[in-house]
């Protein structure tokens, strides 16, 4: 049996047939202020409105910056922070084994989504790509295991062509969407991917999208995003 999980965008599930399937990681890549981090936001928001146990491991932005990110949007993530239903942890991956602590919390409240922005950070510090390969493969299938659903993001340079940050990160999720900003005014220039969605019939286009006082939107109408 496959189970959807949704997005928290009603577009993109429909581009997803319905959501990304459960215990799968998917990447978020793209340039900085393409909205990354405010898609992560708006995933967790959607499981915690249905009760679902959620982890945020920021590598970047500590939990309060996070936090008020999320506020701009009218998600308060603190009160499910106080209900028990969340945590937010922020970890120097220079100072701490993330992977050990993640897992800990993620068994702890059995979380059911999780978001890591960015497993860019984590690449930093190992010596080489295979490094990278094989400590986020460990990652990933721990946190498959623990029968979470989770996004990841990657940080790419702009104008890059790369997927990802080390080259390799794209191996081991096993869904990758693409974000794009050309950087000048608004919707017609942030666009959407899927690049690749492991045992999904996908919308193949490039979406364009905005961000909005309710998080991203993806433009058009039923029509206009129907799987070609
Ligand atoms: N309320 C809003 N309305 C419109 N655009 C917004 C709003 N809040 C943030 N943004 C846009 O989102 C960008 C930040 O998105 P973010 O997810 O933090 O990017 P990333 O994590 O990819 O670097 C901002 O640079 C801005 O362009
Ligand atoms: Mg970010």
């Amino acid at each position: 049996m496959t189970t959807r999980v949704s997005t928290g965008i009603p577009k993109l599930d429909s581009l997803l047939e319905g959501g990304l399937l459960e215990s799968t990681v998917t990447m978020i890549t793209g340039g900085t202020g393409t909205g990354k981090t405010i898609m992560c936001l708006q995933f967790i928001w959607e499981g915690l409105q249905k009760g679902e146990p959620c982890v945020y491991l920021s590598l970047e932005e500590d939990a309060e910056e996070i936090k008020a990110d999320a506020r701009m949007f009218g998600w308060d993530l603190e009160k499910y922070e106080k209900k028990g239903l969340f945590r937010i942890m922020f970890h120097d991956p220079f100072e701490t084994d993330v992977s050990s602590v993640l897992v800990n919390q993620i068994e702890y409240i059995k979380a059911k989504r999780l978001a890591v922005d960015s497993i860019s950070m984590l690449g930093l510090y190992m010596k080489d790509q295979a490094t990278v390969r094989k400590q986020l493969g460990k990652l990933m299938k721990a946190v498959k295991n623990a029968g979470c659903t989770s996004l990841v993001t990657s940080e790419i340079m702009e104008d890059s062509k790369a997927l990802s940050r080390f080259g390799v990160e794209e191996f081991v999720v096993d869904g990758v969407i693409i974000l794009n900003y050309l950087g000048i005014g608004d919707e017609a220039n942030r666009s959407i991917q899927i690049r690749k969605m492991r045992r999904t019939a996908h919308g193949k286009d490039i979406y364009p999208f905005r961000i909005n006082e309710k998080g991203i939107d993806i433009v058009g109408g039923s029509e206009s995003l129907k799987i070609k």
